[in-house]
């Protein structure tokens, strides 16, 4: 449904998107997630149609977005970062201003503007003017315009921003709702936003994609790399010395507290060490206090994973 091969764009000295690929399938939620600056705003405004790359190419349900920027207009909606609205016009004026520009009509609009209002819980602020409305529920007046044409593809660029947490929760279940009829990219910082919402998440960092699968996928391909946690009572030297013999440990960290002895130990790869550590502190008749999976989450790998490349572009 969206399919971005080598897009790069760059504003005269800076590199905002270097070279990225990806493809989106038909539905579902897609998560396009990166620190500040990372270039999502960039790469959805050349999705979106709202400035052109500098290289590479870009399709959006099966249209070139610089060639038929007509036809993929037709077929998104598209939530800006900071949605530009009219503070003078009321909301249904500008929800009806803005079905004309995109050819509604008649009771085709006004039904139209009935299912986004209510979907997007407007019913209440339809005849205020915008001006006077708080943020959030501007947010909500952009969001319902993005969804007027009933598009195929929805990009929405930090579409919970502003917003209070019970229409922040609101809203996620809202896209989630819409993922199912329909393809959602949506930008955002907010690792838990993603994995409560997006079936598949993209992380960008300084303009490149260092990530791309579904959270599960991600939180997987990190945990494997987990560190495993115990605290054991018994002689500090020893427990190192026993624990470093294990089958399975790559390296270990020891600090002591009160004759407690803590471990974080990183396992080679595919390695539960956990069974051989119970094993040897029983067989020394020490004690155990705590043995867990230091759980690795989305957010773990994705600081990883941005540190990584920051890394690599300071060098
Ligand atoms: N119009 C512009 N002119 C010059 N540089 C720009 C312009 N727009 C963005 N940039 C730069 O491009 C880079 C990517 O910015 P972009 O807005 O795409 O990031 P972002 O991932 O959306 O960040 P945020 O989470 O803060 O919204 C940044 O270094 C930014 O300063
Ligand atoms: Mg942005």
């Amino acid at each position: 449904m969206i399919q971005v091969t080598n897009l790069t764009k760059r504003y005269s000295s800076v590199l905002a998107v270097d070279n990225i690929s990806f493809n989106v399938e038909r539905g579902g939620v897609i998560g396009f997630l990166g620190p500040n600056g990372a270039g999502k705003t960039t790469t959805i405004r050349i999705l979106a149609c709202y400035h052109p790359a500098t290289n590479g190419t870009a399709t959006v349900a099966g249209y070139d977005v610089f060639k038929d920027s007509i036809e993929v207009r037709k077929r998104i909606g598209y939530l800006p970062e900071s949605t530009p609205l009219y503070p003078e016009m009321r909301v249904r004026e500008y929800l009806q201003f803005r079905g004309k520009l995109r050819g509604m009509v008649g009771n085709d609009r006004k039904s139209a503007i009935g299912r986004v209002t209510d979907r997007c819980w407007l019913g209440e602020f339809i005849n205020r003017p915008i001006g006077q409305l708080s943020k959030g529920m501007k947010q909500r007046v952009g969001l319902a315009d993005a969804m007027l044409n009933d598009p195929e593809v929805l990009i929405l660029d930090e579409p919970t921003i502003g917003l209070d947490p019970t229409q922040i929760r609101e809203t996620r279940k809202l896209i989630r709702e819409l993922g199912e009829r329909h393809t959602v990219l949506l930008s955002s910082h907010i690792l838990h936003e993603v994995e409560a919402v997006c079936s598949h998440a993209i992380i960008i960092a300084k303009g490149k994609i260092v990530a791309n699968g579904s959270p599960q996928e991600l939180r997987d391909k990190f945990s494997s790399e987990a560190k495993v946690i115990a605290e054991i009572k018994g002689p500090e030297n020893e427990v190192e010395k026993s624990i470093r013999g294990l089958t399975g440990v790559e390296d270990v960290d020891v600090a002591s507290t009160n004759g407690w002895v803590r471990l974080a130990v990183k396992a080679k790869q595919n390695c539960d060490v956990r069974e051989g550590i119970f094993k040897f502190t029983t067989a020394n008749g020490w004690s155990l206090r705590e043995i867990r999976r230091d759980g690795a989450t989305l957010e773990d790998f994705f600081v990883q994973v941005t540190a990584q490349q920051q890394q690599t572009r300071s060098r």
